[in-house]
């Protein structure tokens, strides 16, 4: 099992997007996999017409009140959800003790029915942001493609790196920062890769995720990007990106 959180506290970037896509992708690909939405906000419900106040099921908020098991909730073959609401928002303010509460029940073996774990987390520099870190075996950094953003990367990156810094024992690998929203190329754009190459190095994801309506339309119909659009680019895209965090994780072939 591997268990990857896509954090950013600045908004609308495309977490929720990259998260729901990239779980698909790789329940599609044959990984019985998991998302955990931690957001309040509750987005990657609403992206799947998920309804996020079921009560039949394990939601984010009981991971925080001593769940020995969980049930997530069915979207599809290979493809649970534990969906998160506003109750969230109450865990939002805790301090991290040595040992995190996600990180407990990771450690008690919960999630471990599953091949990958992805997990949604709020535009928030919050204490449910740094469980999500904590508990996570790598995480991921998504930015929209404009030079202000370079900022809120590294922003991010210190975020994380001042919560691991306070909190023993934990040791997740910066996975590295996704480019999203991509429009064509233009000179301004080259010379914004080519900066955020400098200072990354590695750490750029070479799949860059294009600026698609259909990305941005996907939601409306409550279908990802992939079942709504099977042969087009943004499959491959997708696929490939799932390719490429296989590679980096060293996550085994399904032999399907
Ligand atoms: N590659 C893309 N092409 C077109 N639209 C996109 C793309 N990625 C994201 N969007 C749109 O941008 C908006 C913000 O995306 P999203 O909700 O995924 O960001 P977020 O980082 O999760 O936001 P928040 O910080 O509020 O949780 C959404 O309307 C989404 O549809
Ligand atoms: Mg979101």
């Amino acid at each position: 099992m591997k268990l990857i959180s896509i954090v950013c506290q600045k908004g609308g970037v495309g977490k929720t997007t990259i998260v729901v896509n990239l779980s698909s992708m790789f329940s599609k690909k044959g990984y019985k996999t998991l998302l955990i939405d931690l957001d309040p906000q509750g987005n990657v419900s609403t992206y799947l017409n998920f309804d996020k106040n079921r009560e039949d099921i394990t939601n984010s908020t009981n991971l925080f009140e001593n769940t020995k098991k969980i049930n997530p909730g069915y979207l599809d073959e290979n493809y649970y959800l534990i969906p998160s609401n506003i109750k969230i928002s109450k865990h939002n303010e805790e301090k991290i003790a040595a040992g995190s509460k996600l990180k407990k029940l990771k450690e008690e073996g919960v999630f471990n029915d599953y091949d990958i774990v992805f997990v949604d987390t709020p535009p928030t520099m919050s204490s449910l942001v740094q469980e999500a870190i904590v508990f996570s075996d790598f995480y991921l950094i998504p930015t929209k493609a404009e030079f202000l953003a370079i900022e809120g990367v590294g922003q991010a990156m210190e975020f994380a790196n001042t919560t691991l810094k306070t909190t023993p024992n934990t040791n997740p690998v910066f996975l590295g920062v996704v480019l999203n929203q991509i429009f064509e190329e233009t000179d301004s754009h080259k010379d914004f890769v080519n900066e955020l190459n400098e200072i990354l190095g590695e750490k750029l994801l070479k799949t860059k995720i294009p600026h698609k309506t259909e990305i941005a339309e996907s939601p409306l119909y409550a279908k990802t990007v992939i079942d709504f659009n099977e042969d087009e680019e943004i499959f491959s895209v997708f696929s490939d990106l799932a390719e490429e965090i296989k590679e980096r994780i060293g996550l085994n072939e399904k032999s399907t």
